[in-house]
């Protein structure tokens, strides 16, 4: 069977490892694998190529995705998902594998539908945030990225009486900024579930200087949008000197973690094994209890467990 796969929308560490796994584990049960370069856009463009062992070795430690990635607007127009369809028709190829997000799986499951193709999503995204998964690739890396970005500004923070407010990506999921608050002992996290009080916090931190704190570092969400003004209440309210870092794509690079390779391991091969099921046209893996299980389509949203929650109602007080 002639197979291909993409990476859609933003890349993460573990998407290499995962095309490497998926070409081995395609040429071992007999099957032809291809790689798509640059997300729909290349499949839209008919940008695909036949490969095997040689063109994936020494890539399981390198970040981002050697296929290169696109956020594809064309691909929401029938016309375009049509030209794809043929593309792949031409190849010869029936079953897709597409490493993203929500938007990634949406895509895949039109381009099924319409043109009798077998697909397989893969949860892979630093958003965690794809409907039913505990678990996306890349999540693991990108919190260690951050992490040792919070260690590093703790260092000049604990040099000084300053505040840091450290604003995370996640897209509208708080799950980067509250697991790294947790993970680096901040003091304060804004996350967009949990309701937060900047009041309440403001209050908080006056008491704790108060009575001999030196430092504090706030980690924020970008989808709260509240860094400039949790930065204003330290530097106004409380005349403390505060300085805010804006993390932005740093936390997407980096080499991949043993974790991130592993589960990009265990969902090639189980994307490889679902595109053999001819019963079934769309396919979405998640990882659910710590093993790969299919999730249908739905949103679900980010799953927290009840003990992160608790932490994240005191940071945001
Ligand atoms: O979805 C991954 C992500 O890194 C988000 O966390 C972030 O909001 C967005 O992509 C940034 O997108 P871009 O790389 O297109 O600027």
């Amino acid at each position: 069977m002639k197979t291909a796969i993409l990476c859609s929308g933003g890349d993460c560490a573990g998407m290499n490892p995962a095309l490497k796994y998926y070409v081995e584990a395609s040429l071992a049960g007999g099957d032809t694998p291809h790689f798509i370069y640059r997300g729909f856009e290349g499949l839209i463009n008919g940008d695909i190529r036949e490969v095997s062992y040689p063109d994936v070795s020494g890539i399981v430690a390198r970040g981002g995705t050697m296929i290169r990635s696109a956020r594809s607007e064309r691909f929401k127009d029938p016309a375009a998902r049509a030209a794809a369809a043929a593309n792949l028709a031409d190849k010869g190829i029936i079953g897709l594998i597409v490493l993203g997000g929500d938007g990634s799986n949406r895509g895949l499951e039109l381009l099924c539908e319409e043109h009798q193709l077998r697909g397989v999503g893969i949860p892979a995204t630093i958003d965690n945030d794809v409907a039913g998964s505990d678990y996306c690739i890349g999540v693991d890396s990108a919190l260690n990225a951050i992490g040792r970005c919070l260690d590093q500004i703790r260092d000049t923070a604990a040099s000084f009486r300053r505040a840091f407010v450290v604003e995370t990506m996640g897209r509208d999921s708080g799950y980067l900024a509250l697991v790294s608050a947790i993970s680096s002992g901040a003091e304060i996290c804004l996350i967009p579930e949990i309701p937060f009080d900047l009041d309440s916090i403001s209050r908080r931190m006056r008491r704790e200087f108060d009575s001999g704190r030196e430092y504090a570092i706030a980690v924020v969400s970008e989808a709260t949008d509240a860094s400039n003004q949790l930065v204003s209440i330290f530097q106004e309210e409380l005349e403390i000197d505060s300085r805010l870092t804006v993390l932005g794509h740093i936390q997407r690079g980096g080499s991949p973690t043993a974790f991130d390779r592993r589960i990009a391991f265990e969902f090639a091969e189980a994307a490889v094994e679902a595109l053999q099921d001819m019963s079934k046209q769309a396919t979405f893996l998640c990882y659910r209890g710590a093993a790969i299980a299919e999730h249908p389509p739905g949103a679900l949203g980010t799953l927290f467990p009840e003990t992160l929650m608790e932490r994240a109602r005191l940071l945001a007080r």
